[in-house]
């Protein structure tokens, strides 16, 4: 290939180079930063890189990323927190509609060649192309995802989506707000090839070339997406009703509104219309969902690499609900992990769920088999002399655990990384049997671990701040979110749980039935009521926590009882609810008593305000952050520290703080 560098020296972000035979690419590597991000820069000159395709037509076009990391990774979220007015909001939208719209009528034939994320502006660009290639590996994952944070796709996405992939495929992807992976994208027709990486470049060249007409939808589906379409918005109302109430989330019922009646172009929203960008921008959710996200970013932030620590070999200790987990989630996320237990008849279920999970996330059989090559059981525990980092899961038992960390430390590598996953011991009592109680951290997992974003990292009185960031940046590595705590009774994430669990729990010796206190806080936004939460966390371990951490004479009496008779919730099959196939048996919710809301979201609030008090965390964004990605307590509030200062007539708030 014989490439003619262009003559728009005046772009720092784009670059615009035109191959012999005319076909020209359009290469993004925003200018001093890792990520591409659309910047309001980076559009406008997307917007010169069009004139100049004016003056000047290619054969064809082709996107493509400079970045290792990925294609596009969507708006550039800060500019939306600055948006004061709807006047600004209609702005920026108006800037990525007109610029895409150019570029949708482009004259020549034009390609977007997806490489790694491509999320939201990333996927509005891709879409105005006149054909999409997506490169077929684990990281390429396109999608939508402006409704997660409380605004609509609204340069193109509600329009052109749906066009491609159908009502249906489209809806789905606009508003649960999830990524696909390329094949998927494939066979809902989002791209029109998905290769491998060592052909992509020219399997893009081909295609752009190829004169092939755009794909078109079957009638079918193209009356669905056209004059059925209010019949397919009803449908779809119903189902985003159930989990995400309007009151709470707007932005769905705005996207499924402005797609249905307005063309999908936000611009011709009436303002004051409740779908329209002006109502989004000033409504407290979407506020909220885009401080969420960026109290997301700082999460991330706390995970940074460390120079010389590149840990390739994880060790865990204990495979059991939570260590077999961790052990397959390490994997999964390229360690070789070597997994000990006292026989190796208790690590074999744990390599079990790893197949199961492994198949589940990779979908091709053969990647799945040599991921699990990577786990190895190891009874003798010989994989603690090469570990990098060796996280303990036992169980929860002080002595236990000193006992194993001295024999660990004699045996491990001097600058291995050693970690507890305890969630109720103190970890300095743990370090006090090691020689240098300082390599102790703790890095407390949630259950279950594949599904729980959050990770605490612990660090005791006697932890070196090495140690905490290197824990923190092997956290992110594992692509968990790390949030810096302090050693003190149930971290935040248990302290703030425990009590609210534990009102939920005299609530029932009350009288008041499960189902009503679950219905009521569902109804809040949890996405569980706090009775199924505690049955599925395990009644034995709610029992424990609380006991550690709740006045005695504040303790639930019923959870006690069952107990004593070994109903330990979904596990055992009875808790406060019967489990059957994994599910709780529910009766219909009564009416909840006056009040009961806020009688269960005082003691959570109070024990939040407590852990910013006393330092466990270090501010209150973090105590809303780790709240929210550590109990998926209700988004849209923007977490309990932000919900007391946006309700001050709350009970709590008023009395207590
Ligand atoms: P578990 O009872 O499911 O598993 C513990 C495993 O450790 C068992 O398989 C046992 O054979 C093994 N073990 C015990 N002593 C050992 C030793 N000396 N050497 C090798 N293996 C040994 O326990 P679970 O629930 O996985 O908890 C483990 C740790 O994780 C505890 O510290 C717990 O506090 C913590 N944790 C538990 C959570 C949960 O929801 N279960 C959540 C977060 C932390």
């Amino acid at each position: 290939m014989n490439n003619v560098m262009n003559t728009l020296t005046n772009l720092v972000h784009w670059q615009l180079t035109r191959e012999n035979d005319g076909t020209a690419w359009a290469i993004l590597d925003r200018q001093n930063a890792s990520t591409n991000v659309l910047t309001a820069e980076v559009m406008a000159e997307l917007g010169l890189l069009l004139d100049e395709c004016e003056r000047q037509p290619p054969k064809a076009l082709i996107f493509k990323s400079g970045k290792a990391a990925g294609f596009i990774a969507g708006a550039d979220i800060e500019e939306f927190t600055h948006l004061d007015t709807g006047a600004q909001a209609r702005d920026l939208v108006r800037r990525g509609w007109d610029v895409y719209q150019r570029l949708a009528a482009a004259p020549y034939p034009t390609l977007a060649l997806i490489r790694g994320h491509c999320l939201g502006g990333g996927t509005e660009l891709a879409l105005a192309c006149r054909y999409r290639i997506a490169v077929d590996e684990a990281q390429t994952r396109i999608g939508l995802p402006e409704v997660m944070l409380g605004i609509v796709p609204a340069w193109g996405g509600m329009l052109r989506l749906a066009q491609k992939v159908g009502a249906g495929a489209a809806l789905d992807m606009l508003l649960t707000g999830k990524s696909i992976d390329a094949r998927r994208a494939k066979s809902i027709g989002l791209v029109d090839a998905c290769v491998p990486p060592r052909v992509m470049d020219n399997a893009a060249r081909t295609l752009v070339n190829s004169g092939r007409p755009p794909r078109t939808l079957p009638w079918l589906q193209r009356l669905l997406n056209g004059p059925l379409k209010w019949l397919v918005a009803a449908q779809a109302r119903k189902q985003v009703a159930r989990r995400a109430p309007q009151k709470h989330y707007p932005a769905p019922y705005a996207i499924l509104d402005t797609w249905a009646h307005y063309a999908g172009n936000p611009l011709a929203v009436p303002a004051d219309n409740p779908a329209a960008i002006d109502a989004l921008i000033a409504s407290p959710t979407t506020k909220n969902l885009l401080r969420v996200f960026s109290l997301q970013e700082r999460l991330k932030g706390f995970g940074k690499t460390v120079p010389d620590f590149n840990p390739q070999h994880v060790h865990v200790i204990g495979a059991g609900v939570m260590g077999g987990d961790i052990a397959a989630w390490c994997v999964l996320h390229g360690f070789t992990v070597t997994l000990q237990d006292q026989t190796i008849e208790r690590i074999a279920p744990a390599i079990a769920r790893a197949a199961q999970l492994f198949a589940k996330k990779l979908r091709d059989n053969k990647a799945a088999h040599f991921t699990l090559d990577r786990l190895i059981a190891d009874p003798q525990g010989n994989g603690v002399r090469r570990a990098d980092v060796i996280i303990e899961a036992i169980f929860e038992n002080l002595q236990a655990k000193q006992d194993l960390f001295a024999d660990i430390e004699r045996r491990a590598r001097p600058d291995a990384l050693l970690a507890s996953n305890t969630s109720s011991l103190h970890l300095a009592e743990i370090a006090r049997a090691l020689q240098q109680p300082e390599r102790l951290v703790g890095i407390h997992f949630f259950n279950p671990v594949a599904q729980m974003p959050l990770v605490e990292v612990v660090a005791s009185s006697a932890t070196a701040p090495l140690a905490a960031q290197q824990a923190a940046a092997f956290v992110r590595a594992i692509d968990k979110l790390p949030l810096p705590v302090k050693d003190a009774p149930g971290f935040l994430v248990n302290a703030v749980l425990a009590p609210y669990l534990n009102e939920a729990m005299r609530c029932v010796d009350e009288g008041i039935a499960p189902e009503t206190i679950d219905a009521a806080m569902l109804a809040f936004g949890m996405p569980m009521g706090p009775i199924e939460l505690a049955d599925t966390v395990g009644l034995d371990i709610a029992l424990a926590v609380g006991r550690q951490l709740i006045a005695a004479d504040q303790q639930p009496k019923k959870v006690a009882a069952l107990v004593a008779e070994k109903h330990l919730g979904k596990k055992s099959g009875q808790g406060f609810y019967l489990w059957r196939e994994g599910r709780a048996q529910k009766a219909a919710a009564a009416p909840a008593p006056a009040g009961l809301q806020q009688r269960l979201l005082k003691p959570l609030l109070k024990a939040a305000a407590e852990c910013v008090a006393s330092g466990v965390v270090q501010d209150a964004d973090l105590a809303d952050a780790g709240v929210i990605f550590g109990t998926g307590f209700a988004p849209y509030t923007g977490g309990p520290m932000n919900y007391r200062i946006q309700h001050p007539d709350h009970e709590y708030s008023s009395k207590t703080s």
